[in-house]
């Protein structure tokens, strides 16, 4: 046996005995369908620095969970390599790929995921569209025609150490969703020529589904995904961002839809719930915006004598009138209930009153005095109902009070009268 020869077996050795312990070490380097070592995840960790990061990132992600290694995705041989000559390894002969550039990333992802026969192996239930949708973005339209700066795969999930879409963890997980769309859209230097404002998250989040979901951790509110489509994304466009609000919203957009607003807003191409709401900065609603007053949207469309002005003012007074009666008969009821006396049946026609209430801010959509007269009678027969049992109950705490002022006049009477009765007893006995 030659000098050379032995070297290259005692090199071997020590190689097969590195790579023993590193695969005991790193349960990435275990490939789940084999249990043959992975010369790819050994030698990079053993290089170090940048070249093992991806082994790092990868513990806890989704594609090494399903038993994924970097051969699936980069491609080459992964039993080659062990004598550190990488071009074994990273052949591309023996289908290594490399590093994809941006504008191939999409097709480097999508040659597992818009397999169908591929992706149902591992998860029967897995949709197969992400790259047939991408295609219809605006991202994905402008990627194809060479701009490379917008998202692609890797943004919105990340490559080594992409996380389940649920799990918390995950770029687009609803919360973490306005980071992961504000590292470019927030960042006027790289958004700088498109022509687009760089405000979608900061005013996202002072709006009312921005505190609800980023204050109040409610992920019934929509992240950016929910209104823009998760890999279609695309402004929704004038004439679908009433379906967009209504996911959520059904009531407002079916009554907007019944409403003469929805073949005016067609015709003027005003967006449907956006024209009045905004649509990233929306803030609270209050009855002050319909109406005639200072802070009326409707005066800005509507002037006086129209009958868009006229009804404006009816609707406002209708669900003002509704919430005075509501407020008077609440105040009367509290002070009864504080005094000790029986009025739940109150309590009950008043959570029903506010019930109409809250109601009546949502038919208000419909522009109809005739149907926001339904809700709000209906509310205002509930808060009188309150009223009169509140009323009542006080007039039976006043006729107790009365009664007990009677028996204690009663009471200071008869003792009186026992005194007086007492020393002239005593007087007689002095005598
Ligand atoms: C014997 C050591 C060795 C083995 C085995 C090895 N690599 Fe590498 N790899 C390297 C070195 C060194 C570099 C950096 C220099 C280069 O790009 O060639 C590298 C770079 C890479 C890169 C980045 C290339 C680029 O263009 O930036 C990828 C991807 C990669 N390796 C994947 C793999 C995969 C997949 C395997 C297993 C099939 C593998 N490597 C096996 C040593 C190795
Ligand atoms: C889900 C597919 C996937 C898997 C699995 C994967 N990679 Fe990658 N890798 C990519 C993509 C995509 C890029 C390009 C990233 C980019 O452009 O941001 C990349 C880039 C790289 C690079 C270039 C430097 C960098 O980090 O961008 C190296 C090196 C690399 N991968 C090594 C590995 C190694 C080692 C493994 C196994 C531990 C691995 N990759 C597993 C998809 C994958
Ligand atoms: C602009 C950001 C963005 C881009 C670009 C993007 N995705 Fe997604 N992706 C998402 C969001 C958001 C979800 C859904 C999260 C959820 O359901 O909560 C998602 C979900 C997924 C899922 C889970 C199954 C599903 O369809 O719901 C897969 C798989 C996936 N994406 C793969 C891809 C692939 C492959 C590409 C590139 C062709 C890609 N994504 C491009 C944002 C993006
Ligand atoms: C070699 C095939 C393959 C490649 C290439 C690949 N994936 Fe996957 N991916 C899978 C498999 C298999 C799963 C697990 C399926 C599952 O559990 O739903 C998965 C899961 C995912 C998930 C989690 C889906 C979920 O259920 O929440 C996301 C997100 C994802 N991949 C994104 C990507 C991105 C981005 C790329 C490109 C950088 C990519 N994948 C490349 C095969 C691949
Ligand atoms: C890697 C950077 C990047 C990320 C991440 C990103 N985008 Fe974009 N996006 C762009 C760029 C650049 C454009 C401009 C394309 C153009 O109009 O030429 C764009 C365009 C858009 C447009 C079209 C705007 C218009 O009026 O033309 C929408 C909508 C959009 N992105 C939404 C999103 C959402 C939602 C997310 C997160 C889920 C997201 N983007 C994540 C870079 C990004
Ligand atoms: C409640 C629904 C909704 C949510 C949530 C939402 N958007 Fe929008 N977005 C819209 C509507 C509606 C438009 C306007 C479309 C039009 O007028 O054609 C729009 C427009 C855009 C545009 C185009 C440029 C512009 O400002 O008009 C971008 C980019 C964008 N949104 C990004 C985002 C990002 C990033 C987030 C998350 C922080 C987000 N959006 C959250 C509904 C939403
Ligand atoms: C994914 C579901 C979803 C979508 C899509 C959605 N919303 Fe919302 N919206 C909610 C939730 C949940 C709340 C309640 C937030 C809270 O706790 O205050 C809310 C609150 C509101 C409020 C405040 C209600 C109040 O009583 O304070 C308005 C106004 C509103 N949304 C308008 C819109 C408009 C306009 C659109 C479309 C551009 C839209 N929403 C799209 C779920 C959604
Ligand atoms: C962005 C402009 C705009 C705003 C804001 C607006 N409207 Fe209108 N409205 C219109 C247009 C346009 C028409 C159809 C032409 C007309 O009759 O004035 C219309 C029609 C109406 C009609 C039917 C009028 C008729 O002749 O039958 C009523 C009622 C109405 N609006 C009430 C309201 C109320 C109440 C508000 C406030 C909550 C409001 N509008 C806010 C633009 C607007
Ligand atoms: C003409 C202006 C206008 C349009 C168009 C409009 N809204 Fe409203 N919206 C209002 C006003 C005014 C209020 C406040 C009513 C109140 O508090 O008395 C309101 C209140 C709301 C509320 C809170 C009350 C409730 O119903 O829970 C939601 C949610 C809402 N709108 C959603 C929508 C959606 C979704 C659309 C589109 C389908 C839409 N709005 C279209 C003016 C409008």
């Amino acid at each position: 046996m030659g000098n050379l020869m032995k070297k290259n077996i005692i090199a071997m050795l020590c190689s097969v005995s590195v790579m023993y312990i590193s695969a005991q070490t790193n349960a990435l380097a275990q490939d789940a369908t084999s249990e043959s070592p992975n010369s790819c995840i050994w030698c990079h960790q053993e290089i170090g620095d940048e070249l093992a990061e991806p082994i790092v990132a990868m513990e806890h992600d989704a594609h090494a969970s399903k038993g994924l290694s970097c051969v699936d995705c980069h491609g080459g041989d992964p039993t080659a390599g062990f004598d550190e000559d990488e071009t074994a390894a990273m052949n591309p002969a023996k289908g290594y790929i490399g590093v994809p550039s941006r504008k191939e990333i999409p097709q480097f992802c999508a040659r597992c995921h818009s397999d169908p026969n591929y992706m149902r192996k591992y998860n029967p239930r897995v949709s197969t569209d992400q790259y047939d949708r991408y295609k219809t973005s605006i991202h994905g339209q402008k990627l194809a025609q060479g701009d490379s700066k917008v998202a692609t795969c890797v943004d919105c999930h990340g490559a080594h150490g992409v996380f389940e879409v649920n799990d918390p963890r995950a770029k687009v997980f609803a919360i973490n969703i306005p980071q992961t769309c504000g590292n470019c859209h927030s960042d006027s230097d790289y958004m700088d020529g498109y022509g687009i404002s760089t405000r979608q998250v900061d005013d996202f989040k002072k709006g009312v589904h921005g505190i609800a979901l980023l204050e109040k951790g409610d992920q019934a509110a929509p992240a950016c995904n929910d209104c823009h489509g998760n890999h279609g994304a695309v402004p929704p466009g004038v004439p679908s961002i009433g379906f967009v609000c209504g996911q959520c919203h059904l009531n407002n957009s079916e009554l907007f839809r019944s409403s003469p607003h929805m073949q005016a807003f067609a015709e003027e191409e005003l967006p449907e719930c956006e024209t009045c709401h905004s649509n990233h900065d929306i803030e609270p609603p209050t009855d002050s915006m319909i109406g005639i007053g200072d802070e009326s949207m409707c005066i800005d469309c509507h002037s006086e004598g129209s009958t868009g002005f006229e009804v404006a003012e009816i609707l406002h007074a209708k669900i003002d009138t509704l919430k005075q009666n509501i407020v008077e008969a609440d105040s009367l009821v509290a002070v009864a209930s504080r005094a000790g006396m029986e009025v739940s049946e109150a309590v009950f026609s008043l959570s029903d009153a506010n019930q109409s209430l809250i109601k009546s801010r949502t038919m208000a959509h419909a522009l109809s005095v005739e149907r926001l007269d339904e809700v709000t009678k209906e509310g205002n027969t509930q808060a009188n109902s309150a009223l009169s049992i509140g009323i009542a109950a006080l007039d039976e705490l006043q006729f107790r009070r009365k009664g007990l002022a009677l028996s204690l006049v009663f009471i200071f009477v008869l003792a009186v009268g026992v005194y007086m009765k007492i020393r002239e007893v005593d007087k007689r006995m002095d005598v």
